[in-house]
C-alpha cells in the first residue's frame, strides 16, 4: 500500500488533517488503533475556538454545528460566588466561540469522512513508524493475525499523548517541559438545563468548579480535586451539593439536578516537547503538547496545528516547496507556548494548590478583583480565551 502522508491517529488531529488534505488533493491514510465508536464515545473538549468553527466551515463539515452548537459572546468568573461577566465579543471586536462537544465534532468528521472516501483503518494493532529520516518512511501494524505495510512521503503522528509517534523521535533531540498538577477535574454530563446560559469558572476556598454544558438540555459540571479520588465516593448527591457550594448562592438556586450518565477524573498537566518535526515525521496536537483543560485550548490547539501542517503539505504536493513543512516545527510551537502560557495562568488564578499560604490566596483574590474591574485585564482574557490569531 502507497499514500502521499500516512496519519496516525484519529482523533480530532488525525481526521482534520485528513479532511484538509483530502480538499486539496493530496492522498492519505489514517491508522486508529482504538473502534469508531470508541473515538466517538470520549467525553472532552467542549468549547471551540473561531478558527476551528471557521475550519469546519471551510471544509463543508458545518451543518450540524450551525443548527446544534451554541454561539456564546461572553463568559464568567466567580470568587467566592461573586460572579462576573467578561463580555468577549466586545472586548474583541466581534469575536466568539462555540460550545459544541468534541463527540460531535468526530461524528460530523467520521461521517463525511465515509462520505468522502478518505481511508481510515481502525483497530490497528502495534503500528509503528519506520525510517522516518530517510527519503522513504513506512508504517507497519498487524490487523487480524496479518501484518500490513504503508509506504507514504510523510508520517503524521496525531496519536495523541500515549501514541507512538514521539517515541520514532531520538530522545536526545527531544526537548520536554512538563508540570504535572497535584490534582484533577472531577467530571458529570447529565440531561438537565444548564445553571447559565454561559460558562462560569468559579474559585472557590473549597477548590475550582466549572459549570458547562453541550445544549440547553444537557449541563457538564467540573469540579477539583486531588488526582488519586475514587468515583465511588462521588454519589450524584455530594457531586451536585459540591458544584452548589462552590459556584456560589447566586447560581445555586439555578443548578437542576438529575442522575449523571458519565463521571470521570482528569488529570491536570502541562507538557511540550520540542521539535514537532523529526526527518519525515510530523506531531500535531497532543502527540506534542499537552494543556490543562481550564483555557479550553487542547482540541483547538491541535487545529491549529493541522491548519498549519496541511498548508505545508499542500506546499510541498503543489510546487516542491519545502518552506512550508521546514517552518512548521517554529510555526505552530510559537502559537503552543502562548497558549500553554494562558492555561497555565488561567489555572493558577482559579484553582487551589497544596501550598497556598494565606498570601498565595490574597494574590488570587487580588488578581481575579483586578480582572473585574480592567478592561484591559479582561481584553487579555478574552483575546486568548477566543484564540490567538493564527500567524
Ligand atoms: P486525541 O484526541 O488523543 O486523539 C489521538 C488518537 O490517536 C486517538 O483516537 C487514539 O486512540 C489514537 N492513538 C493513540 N495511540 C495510537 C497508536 N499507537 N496507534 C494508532 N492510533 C493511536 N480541548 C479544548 O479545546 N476545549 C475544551 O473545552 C477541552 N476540554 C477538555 C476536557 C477534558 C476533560 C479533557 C480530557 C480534554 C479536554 N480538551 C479540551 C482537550 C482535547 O480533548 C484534546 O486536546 C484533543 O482531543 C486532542 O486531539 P488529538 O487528535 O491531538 O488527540
Ligand atoms: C467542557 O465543557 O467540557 C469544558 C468547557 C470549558 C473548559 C473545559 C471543558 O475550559
Amino acid at each position: 500500500m502507497r499514500t502521499q502522508v500516512a496519519i496516525i491517529g484519529a482523533g480530532p488531529a488525525g481526521l482534520l488533517l485528513a479532511h484538509l488534505l483530502h480538499a486539496q488533493g493530496v492522498d492519505a491514510v489514517v491508522l486508529e488503533n482504538r473502534t469508531r465508536d470508541y473515538v466517538e464515545g470520549r467525553v472532552r473538549a467542549g468549547v471551540l475556538e473561531q478558527i476551528t468553527v471557521n475550519l469546519m466551515e471551510k471544509l463543508g463539515l458545518n451543518q450540524r454545528m450551525r443548527r446544534e452548537g451554541l454561539v456564546h459572546t461572553g463568559t464568567n468568573l466567580a470568587i467566592d460566588g461573586e460572579i462576573f461577566r467578561i463580555d468577549m465579543e466586545e472586548l474583541t471586536g466581534g469575536s466568539t466561540v462555540m460550545v459544541y462537544g468534541q463527540q460531535e465534532v468526530m461524528r460530523d468528521l467520521f461521517e463525511s469522512a465515509a462520505e468522502r472516501g478518505i481511508k481510515i483503518i481502525f483497530e490497528a494493532k502495534d503500528v509503528q513508524p519506520h525510517g522516518v529520516e530517510t527519503a522513504r518512511p513506512y508504517i507497519t501494524w498487524r490487523q487480524e493475525g496479518a501484518e500490513h505495510r504503508l509506504d507514504c512521503d510523510f508520517i503524521a503522528g496525531c496519536d495523541g499523548y500515549h501514541g507512538v509517534a514521539r517515541g520514532a523521535i531520538p530522545a536526545h533531540l527531544l526537548k520536554t517541559y512538563e508540570r504535572v498538577y497535584p490534582f484533577g477535574w472531577l467530571g458529570i454530563l447529565a440531561d438537565v438545563p444548564p445553571a447559565n446560559h454561559e460558562l462560569i469558572y468559579a474559585n472557590h476556598e473549597r477548590g475550582f468548579a466549572l459549570a458547562s454544558m453541550r445544549s440547553s438540555t444537557r449541563s457538564r459540571y467540573y469540579v477539583q480535586c486531588p488526582v488519586d479520588e475514587n468515583l465511588d465516593d462521588w454519589p450524584d448527591e455530594r457531586f451536585w451539593d459540591e458544584v452548589c457550594l462552590r459556584l456560589g448562592p447566586e447560581v445555586a438556586p439555578h443548578v437542576v439536578r438529575g442522575p449523571s450518565f458519565e463521571k470521570s477524573i482528569a488529570p491536570l498537566r502541562s507538557f511540550v516537547s520540542e521539535p514537532m518535526r523529526f526527518g519525515r515525521l510530523f506531531l500535531a496536537g497532543d502527540a506534542a503538547h499537552i494543556v490543562p483543560p481550564t483555557g479550553a485550548k487542547g482540541m483547538n490547539l491541535a487545529v491549529s496545528d493541522v491548519i498549519m501542517l496541511g498548508e505545508a503539505f499542500g506546499d510541498y504536493f503543489d510546487s516542491g516547496s519545502t518552506a512550508g513543512i521546514d517552518h512548521y516545527s517554529a510555526r505552530a510551537l510559537a502559537r503552543v507556548w502562548k497558549a500553554e502560557r494562558f492555561s497555565w495562568w488561567f489555572t493558577s488564578i482559579t484553582h487551589q494548590f497544596p501550598e497556598m499560604d494565606g498570601f498565595a490566596r490574597k494574590m488570587q483574590v487580588a488578581e481575579l478583583n483586578y480582572i473585574r474591574g480592567s478592561r484591559a485585564a479582561q481584553v487579555t482574557l478574552a483575546e486568548n480565551y477566543v484564540g490567538l490569531p493564527l500567524q
